[in-house]
């Protein structure tokens, strides 16, 4: 059986590891995998009240009898890897065995980390980022100088590169930045013993993913950030350093892309965005805050406070168009139950002229205004919600609205963060 990718179509955060988690149950998904991103993710998942974060591990992780797998395309901090692996295992969560780390993959140091701090806080145009050592890191890797998973394994080998990498850090930390050098043989006590510790999960899980492919297993492809966010496609440089776009699944997780045979969207029913760069429907007023407060719109890595505003088609119909998305998954449809007039931008107006495509110039997105179509508000939806009949006249056109503007099925409904606020329509 092919590979089902799930991903963000706006600027993250929109609902992933909600969707990943209920539909590794729903569709029996033997293996969730996460292909590219690191610790900068941050995926919710929440059953019955009880709320759980992830950073690295897949979100099929919940269920007893799915595998997950961290594939190459993703960048590891070993620390907060091991953070993660623990707070789940104290929560009574089988890890050993059903946990596959890529031997491809990158690592995160912490001059990874350092750098990307100093970075942001020197830079006149910070992007914002999560502090994660994302872009240093992904820097590394596409310089050829990068630490993998597999150096982890031959302690010398190990050694050597960390100690030609602290060295070439050094030198930008002392003269670009005048800052304080790393002292190297801290680095390598510190991350010496991670062999020992990440040793039960490495696997080629390339290899790995192809044979389940193979003998006719299910797997389900988790992203993380949003196509918004790609480092190709997204609102350059405001972006993160990978491809969370649909290509990003089979370099990150070196499967082919004849494998794929759906590929599911998440969305807000509004759009946010975390970070500094260009967001056309951002409402900077109570209607931001009103989102903000009702969403509960913070972020899940930092903490900080999510830019909030309508829902974007412009932007959304670029992200199925360059993803070739089949179906849509609308998340946080409850949000919105108190407004009276709910907006959605359906085309962008730059000096007059109307734009219909997602513009890639800073110039453009940074000068255009938006067009919307005011829609009727549902002000309120029932408690449960078990078909299609139960839900509001007003939130079926919305969501026809929708469809009809992007094209494709809005097949997933959910209206609370909980795994059962959810409506799989059969469409
Ligand atoms: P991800 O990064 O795409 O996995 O999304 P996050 O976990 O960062 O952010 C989504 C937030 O919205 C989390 O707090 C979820 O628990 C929550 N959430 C997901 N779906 C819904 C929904 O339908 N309604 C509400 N109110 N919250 C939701
Ligand atoms: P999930 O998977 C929302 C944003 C940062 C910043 C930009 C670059 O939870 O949807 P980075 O640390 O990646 O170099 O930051 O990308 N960003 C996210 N925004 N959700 C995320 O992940 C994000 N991961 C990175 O805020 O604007
Ligand atoms: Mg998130």
């Amino acid at each position: 059986m092919p590979v089902t990718v799930i991903l963000g179509t706006q600027w993250g955060d929109e609902g992933k590891g909600k969707i990943v988690d209920l539909l590794t149950d729903k569709y029996k998904y033997q293996i969730v995998a996460r292909y590219q991103g690191g610790a900068n993710a941050g995926h919710t998942i929440v059953i019955n009240g009880k709320k759980t974060i992830l950073h690295l591990i897949p979100s099929g992780i919940l269920h007893n009898n799915t595998v997950c797998v961290i594939g190459n395309g993703v960048v590891i901090d070993p620390v907060a890897l091991m953070e993660e692996i623990k707070m789940l295992e104290n929560e009574g969560i089988q890890i050993t065995g059903r946990l596959f780390i890529s031997h491809k993959a990158h690592l995160i140091m912490p001059y990874h980390k350092l750098l990307d701090s100093i970075s942001e806080s020197t830079s006149k145009s910070a992007i914002g980022t999560t502090g994660r050592g994302i872009g240093p890191s992904y820097i590394d890797k596409f310089s050829r100088v990068g630490i993998r998973i597999v150096d982890l394994l031959d302690r010398k080998t190990f050694e050597e590169k960390l100690r030609f990498n602290v060295q070439e850090k050094n030198k930008i930390l002392k003269n670009l930045y005048h800052s304080q050098e790393l002292n190297i043989e801290e680095i390598i006590e510190q991350y010496l013993h991670f062999d020992e510790l990440i040793d039960p999960y490495i696997k080629d899980t390339s290899s790995y993913l192809n044979q389940s492919l193979q003998e006719g297993f299910n797997i389900l492809a988790e992203g993380a950030q949003g196509a918004m966010l790609d480092v190709d496609h997204g609102t350059y440089p405001f972006v993160t350093s990978s491809n969370p776009t649909v290509g990003g699944a089979c370099t990150g997780l070196g499967i082919p892309p004849t494998a794929i045979n759906r590929i599911v969207g998440v969305a807000k029913a509004y759009t946010t965005r975390v970070g500094n760069g260009p967001f056309p429907t951002e409402q900077d007023n109570e209607v931001g805050e009103k989102i903000r407060k009702a969403g509960d719109e913070f972020g899940a890595t930092t903490g900080r406070p999510r830019r909030c505003g309508w829902l974007d088609l412009v932007a959304l119909k670029y992200s199925v168009m360059i993803n070739g998305i089949s179906e849509l998954a609308m998340t946080k449809i409850d949000v919105l139950n108190n407004f009276d007039k709910i907006k959605v931008c359906t085309e962008y107006n730059l000096g007059g002229k109307e734009i219909k495509a997602f513009p890639v110039d800073m110039y453009s997105l940074n000068n255009l205004s938006c067009n919307y179509v005011e829609m009727e508000g549902w002000n309120e939806l029932p408690d449960f919600i078990q078909s299609e009949k139960d839900l509001p006249e007003n939130l079926l056109d919305y969501i026809d609205f929708i469809e009809k503007n992007i094209k494709i099925p809005v097949k997933i409904v959910s209206t609370g963060a909980d795994r059962d606020k959810t409506l799989i329509r059969s469409l």
